[in-house]
């Protein structure tokens, strides 16, 4: 029996190519070069899978295209790139990889919260630029972060681990999202409910955790900015399209809020030249770029894949009705 056909749209690691390449005929794309979309979707036409990543547009267009496929696998948790109704519609099995990128990615938000708190990239540009004149007083002084107030928006896996985060820094933790968690929650993360404006209010530290959704899609709006206090932070490791990205450059020029530590943005790789000022820090979307954790994705979405080809249903689906009775 032949393989079923699959493409990767990037090269993975090697443990991901292993699972695969036991199961599956892969095409992998590979080179320094992003691929192309015509050359996506001319290599996709007569694949079976599709393993892709959250650069990769996946719409009516790619499915139409693509009448063989029966499931795909984004290597991401966030999944804003594949319309998944589109591929329900047509019976595609649409999977991500949640669970394994919880931990790396709080990581990840706390290194850009003391990161703009201590000034890490003036500081570091003082440091090797030759200029640097030896200690003093009053010298890139920046703000403390523990024992202060951190507001998460967004209370799922990742805004907890970040709540965890806060007790090593003795800070008063606020959240907020759709729905209150129960109390014996809040409780062991010593977490306070807020409703959004109160913790924008409140907080000294403001970090994003919510999915890309129609809800949350500039959800920070320019006035969210100015309810802020002036010496908070904000950070964001989410998407960028939960921000109006404009609104944010305002508050940031009008000194209405102190700075911010920014991992995502609306239009990658795009970023809007107002945010390039020394109290922001600015990554390039790599929170989640630990080489445990990138391989840990790689492997769930492989998983994903040859879960359906050995006829089990795959573990990460986002459209399980798509299999309901088979
Ligand atoms: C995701 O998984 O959605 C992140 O943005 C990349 O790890």
């Amino acid at each position: 029996m032949p393989k079923p056909k699959v493409l990767s749209t990037r090269a993975l690691f090697p443990a991901a190519r292993k699972i695969l390449d036991a199961d599956c005929d892969v095409e992998y794309m590979t080179g320094d070069v992003r691929p192309s979309r015509e050359d996506v979707l001319r290599r996709v036409k007569d694949k079976e899978a599709l393993v892709c990543l959250l650069t990769d547009k996946v719409n009516d267009e790619l499915l139409r295209n693509a009448p063989k496929l029966r499931v795909v696998a984004n290597v991401a948790v966030g999944f804003d790139n594949i319309d998944v109704p589109a591929c329900t519609k047509r019976g595609v099995v649409a999977t991500n990889t949640p669970g394994v990128l919880d931990e790396t990615t709080a990581d990840f938000a706390w290194t850009l919260m003391m990161a703009v708190a201590r000034r890490i990239g003036e500081g570091e540009a003082l440091a090797r630029s030759g200029k640097w004149t030896g200690w003093d007083l009053d010298q890139l002084v920046g703000a403390d972060v523990w024992g202060k107030t951190l507001g998460i928006v967004g209370f799922g896996r990742i805004g907890r681990a970040m709540a965890r985060r806060a007790s090593g820094f003795q800070m008063r933790v606020l959240y907020t999202d759709a729905q209150r968690v129960a109390e014996d929650v809040e409780q062991s993360l010593h977490a306070e409910f807020r409703d959004f404006d109160s913790l924008l209010a409140e907080s000294d530290y403001v970090s994003v955790h919510v999915p890309l959704t129609p809800e949350t899609h500039g959800m920070f709006s320019s006035p969210k900015f100015f309810r802020m206090k002036r010496t908070a932070f904000f950070i964001n490791t989410s998407r960028g399209a939960v921000v109006d990205e404009a609104g944010l450059v305002a508050a940031l020029e009008a000194g209405k809020i102190a700075g911010a530590g920014l991992d995502v943005y609306e239009n990658e790789p795009f970023i809007l030249p107002g945010l390039k000022r020394p109290n922001v820090v600015l990554a390039p979307h790599i929170a989640s770029a630990s080489l445990e954790t990138r391989t840990k994705m790689a492997c769930i979405a492989a998983e994903n894949v040859t879960a359906l080809f050995r006829g089990q249903r795959p573990p990460n689906m986002l459209n399980p009705e798509v299999l309901n009775g088979k």
